[in-house]
């Protein structure tokens, strides 16, 4: 069994959240419909892919493109070793995952007063506050809980973002009861050199089994971002088939990293993933299709281009 967030690493093991039928499906112009939804997390079970935040429980007049959120987890393939989460802001969220069965949920937070309020329409002090009694209740259920930071390096509205107060605001979710902290480069404006800085100061309270890795890829820094947070002791990374997605509450900011981007580090590094690449690349190959649009990883475009006909 492989091992899960807060749980012992095993040695050589990096493990991958995927979070684009969430994250990146969640800043669609266009919602994708249900059937969709599910045929991208299908294949990416075939694909080795153990973790997938596959829902959003979010107010569907902020995020129309997550409506549906109950139907797709209701239709999702039930595998060993596979697990599924969803966003939860509020107990009204958490209510509706607990009832469509999911097995892991996600509080999201940020380290910037100004991008709480655009993303959650509260303060980061008010939101600690609410998420409190959502992860109590999901914790009672049995159900694991996330906790998500925002704005770790830098946000679009306030510009760079202080180490400390990302700490501060980990060390709460995380004496609240958040039993993996995802650190989100919302914007992708971090450099290994800042993502080092926030993560020493994240070190300091938390320890590294208890992070993931949120990088997201506008400005082409998200892989050598997860670098630099391998060199510091992380081993769990999020990232989107296909480079999916952006922030609805972030202009500009582009999809996280690619899975297939990071698996090709990952598996060059030597590490192991649990995720068969050349199946990964098809289903980045058949996304794009249905999104109609070209593979947004460098790593699926080489490779197909290897495998046309010269
Ligand atoms: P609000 O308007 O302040 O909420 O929204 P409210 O409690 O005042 O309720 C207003 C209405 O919304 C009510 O309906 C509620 O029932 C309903 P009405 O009585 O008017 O008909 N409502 C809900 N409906 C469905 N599900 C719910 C829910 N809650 C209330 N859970 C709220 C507050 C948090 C709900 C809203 O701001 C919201 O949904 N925001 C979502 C924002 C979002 O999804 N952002 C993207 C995800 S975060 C992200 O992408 C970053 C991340 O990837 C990490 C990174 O990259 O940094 C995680
Ligand atoms: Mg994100």
């Amino acid at each position: 069994m492989r091992p899960a967030a807060g749980e012992q690493t095993v040695e050589g093991f990096v493990r991958i959240v995927e979070v684009g039928p969430r994250d990146g499906l969640q800043n669609e112009r266009q919602p994708i419909d249900v059937d969709a939804r599910v045929a991208l997390i299908e294949r990416l079970v075939d694909a080795g892919v153990q973790h997938i935040e596959a829902a959003s429980f979010v107010s569907p007049r902020w995020v129309p493109q997550m409506a549906s959120s109950a139907e797709v987890m209701a239709r999702l393939p039930m595998r060993p070793g596979v697990r599924y989460s969803a966003l939860t802001p509020n107990l009204h969220g958490l209510e509706a995952a607990l009832a469509s069965g999911c097995q892991e949920v996600a509080v999201f937070g940020a380290a910037s007063e100004s991008f709480s309020q655009k993303n959650i329409n509260c303060s980061i002090r008010d939101s600690l506050e609410r998420f409190r009694s959502v992860v109590e209740t999901a914790r009672g259920h049995g159900v694991r809980v996330r906790g998500y930071v925002s704005c770790v390096v830098g946000c679009p509205y306030e510009g760079p973002i202080a180490p400390a107060k990302v700490a501060e605001v980990c060390l709460q979710l995380q004496e609240m009861g958040c039993q993996e902290i995802s650190l989100g480069d919302t914007i992708g404006v971090g450099t290994p050199a800042s993502v080092t800085a926030m993560l020493e100061a994240c070190l300091r309270h938390l320890p590294a089994a208890q992070l993931a890795g949120h990088f997201h890829d506008t400005y082409g820094m998200a892989v050598a971002n997860v670098a630099a947070s391998l060199a510091m002791g992380l081993r769990t990374f999020d990232s989107s088939v296909s480079g999916l997605g952006g922030c609805p509450y972030a202009a500009g900011a582009s999809g996280n990293v690619a899975t297939e981007d990071l698996v090709y580090l990952l598996h060059g590094q030597g590490l192991r993933t649990g995720i068969d690449l050349d199946q990964l690349v098809a289903v980045s190959d058949w996304i794009s299709v249905v999104l109609q649009r070209s593979p947004g990883s460098r790593v699926t475009r080489a490779l197909l281009a290897r495998s046309l006909p010269n």
